[in-house]
């Protein structure tokens, strides 16, 4: 039998870190299997799954969970709702809003990249949150039926999306009279514009709109 006292802390941290990479490694190997688009090269993937672990203490503090249910709650986004958290990274808002949700909700989580989405996906598992469905896709398609989403939110990623197509699809997947919340730090100035386009043709009016905070609701 082992003497599990002799295995330092530091061993396990090794063990985890090791045993995250294999998945990762394992992941990339079915992800270059089945899906179509291209995925990026090996260490790349790796790479970059490292540099986002350095870093993810770092936004935790900065963007901390309370500060992100903060905002979830200013975005309308209640017990019960159907949320859809656009660009999440390491989907620290998506769990909270799962939290918030209750398992009378649901939270649809979409990221266009591989390695934001295994690792929310791990940690939906880690952290036992059930009313989490995580899809890896362009904000642009999402693959939802029509008029089921109470409120979308996007914090600070809206600005990276092809803006014109995706409001037209997020006008679709909401439900009349629902919620687009958007927190924005870079672009404002093409976010603004943007959705002032949006609420020029019909789609969506503005119910809050000041300092990189906007809240439109469908018409
Ligand atoms: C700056 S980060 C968002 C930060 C995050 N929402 C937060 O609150 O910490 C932008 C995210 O949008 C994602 N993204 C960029 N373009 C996208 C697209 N066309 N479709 C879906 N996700 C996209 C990126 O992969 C990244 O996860």
């Amino acid at each position: 039998m082992p003497n599990w006292s002799e295995f330092a802390p530091g061993h396990w941290v090794g063990v985890g870190i090791l045993g995250y990479h294999l998945f990762l490694t394992l992941m990339w190997i079915v992800l270059k299997l089945t899906l179509r688009r291209r995925v990026a090269p090996w260490w790349l993937f790796i790479g970059y799954s490292g540099v986002l672990l350095l870093v993810w203490p770092f936004m935790e503090i900065s963007r901390n969970p309370w500060w992100r249910r903060k905002w979830l709650v200013r975005a309308g986004v209640k017990e019960g709702d159907v949320v859809l958290d656009e660009g999440f990274v390491m989907g620290t808002s998506s769990i909270v809003a799962a939290r918030i949700v209750g398992p009378k909700g649901m939270v649809y989580a979409l990221d266009n990249e591989p390695v934001h989405v295994l690792i929310l996906w791990l940690r939906a598992r880690i952290r036992w949150v059930r009313n989490l469905k995580i899809f890896l896709s362009s904000a642009d398609s999402v693959n939802l039926l029509d008029g089921i989403i109470d409120v979308v939110y996007a914090s600070d990623s809206f600005h990276e999306f092809p803006m014109e197509q995706t409001l037209k699809e997020l006008y679709r997947v909401l439900k009349p009279a629902g919620t687009l919340a958007i927190w924005e730090e870079h672009e404002k100035k093409k976010v603004t514009n943007a959705l002032n386009q949006a609420a020029e043709r019909g789609m969506f009016s503005f119910i809050e709109q000041e300092k990189g905070v906007y809240k439109l609701v469908k018409t």
